[in-house]
């Protein structure tokens, strides 16, 4: 294992290519040799403030798998809720602040992990990812994002999948295709999606309905530097058939337009225009021989129709099973003192 030099691990904006590939070949040699005990007498406290599935259990599991111990804490649920606003008076639902909560989990865990997604308010407050920003700022031990306005864990698991089934990626073409859902969901993942795939050279497509549904500015310029600098491209679409062409992997996922942020109403006669986005066969057809994925979780014939969730090209169980390997490899590197070239 190579070490890397991160404390924190909230977004891949500041790992260059070259560290995020290290934790892919670790992620790899996990997957063919999965215990070790290099988080021995390590632990750390995972606080989920949103459901999860894939997520609870791969980091639950892939810290034992380490020898390390985790405990997982709902706020609001099984712990105390927590207010992040300072100066504020606590007379609402949270018992306790993100100082004292933050200052407590560290003396317990050598690691805090938080999943809290937007409020669907209002997205300029969410923008700022302030939560997260809360516990790298009063916890003294380091923080991983298990999904806020990013998912940098599904980010690992996607690249991994992604150079499994292409090799080489660069210049390889990515579809970031928006998909239909009955509900606004967070913009997390498709910003993941287009940062990792532009991080390593893929010619990236963004495919959504309407100028309505195009990624904050933020992600869109984030990914155009980075195509800029492999020398790729960078494009958005509204035209399916254009888009799916000649696509190398196609990644679904829905989300909610940035303009009708906090108005689900408004932003419900849209979105029910576009239920033709469902990824189907037809689609899949026009690409080059694509592999399809998404992060899970999906609704079936609404996201993506049974025959391209049954079909051999879907792999997006493997990349949830990418995420146990991707997130051990992560772990690895931040908490373990293994220096570069040692065996873990
Ligand atoms: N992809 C993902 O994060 O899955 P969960 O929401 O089930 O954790």
């Amino acid at each position: 294992m190579h070490k890397v030099s991160h404390k924190n691990f909230i977004n891949t904006e500041n790992w260059s290519q070259a560290e995020l590939n290290q934790l892919l070949v670790d992620a790899n040699r996990l997957k063919n040799d999965p215990h070790n005990q290099s988080l021995k007498n390590k632990s750390f406290a995972l606080l989920f403030l949103n459901p999860s599935m894939r997520t609870r259990t791969s980091f639950e599991i892939g810290i034992q798998q380490l020898g390390g111990v985790a405990v997982i804490l709902q706020p609001g649920k099984d712990a105390w809720g927590i207010e992040f606003e300072n100066g504020t008076v606590m007379d609402g639902e949270a018992e306790e602040h993100i100082k004292e909560v933050a200052a407590v989990l560290s003396t317990y865990v050598d690691g805090i992990a938080i999943r809290a997604f937007p409020k669907f308010i209002d997205w300029q407050i969410d923008k700022q990812d302030l939560v997260i920003k809360a516990f790298a700022k009063y916890a003294t031990v380091p923080i991983i994002n298990m999904e806020t306005i990013v998912h940098p864990c599904q980010e690992l698991a996607l690249m991994m999948t992604v150079k499994k089934h292409l090799g080489e990626v660069k210049y390889k073409k990515f579809l970031m295709t928006w998909t239909y859902h009955p509900k606004p969901l967070n913009t997390a993942v498709a910003n993941s999606g287009i940062s990792i795939s532009s991080k390593f050279g893929m010619d990236v497509t963004l495919l959504c309905p309407s100028p309505d549904y195009i990624l904050d500015e933020k992600y869109i310029e984030l990914a155009k530097q980075n195509c800029a600098d492999n020398g790729s491209t960078f494009t958005i679409s509204h035209d399916i058939e254009e888009a799916y062409k000649d696509a190398d992997f196609v990644y679904a996922k829905s989300w909610g337009a940035l303009p009708f942020y906090g108005n689900p109403k408004e932003e419900w006669e849209q979105r029910r225009k576009y239920q033709h986005f469902m990824v189907d066969q037809h689609k899949m057809s026009l690409t080059n021989q694509a592999k399809f994925s998404h992060c899970l979780p999906l609704r079936r014939n609404i996201k993506a129709t049974d025959a391209v969730m049954d079909a051999d090209y879907c792999v997006a169980v493997e990349e949830a099973e990418n995420r146990l390997h991707a997130q051990k490899a992560m772990l690895m590197n931040i908490f373990c003192e293994v220096k570069s070239g040692e065996k873990s």
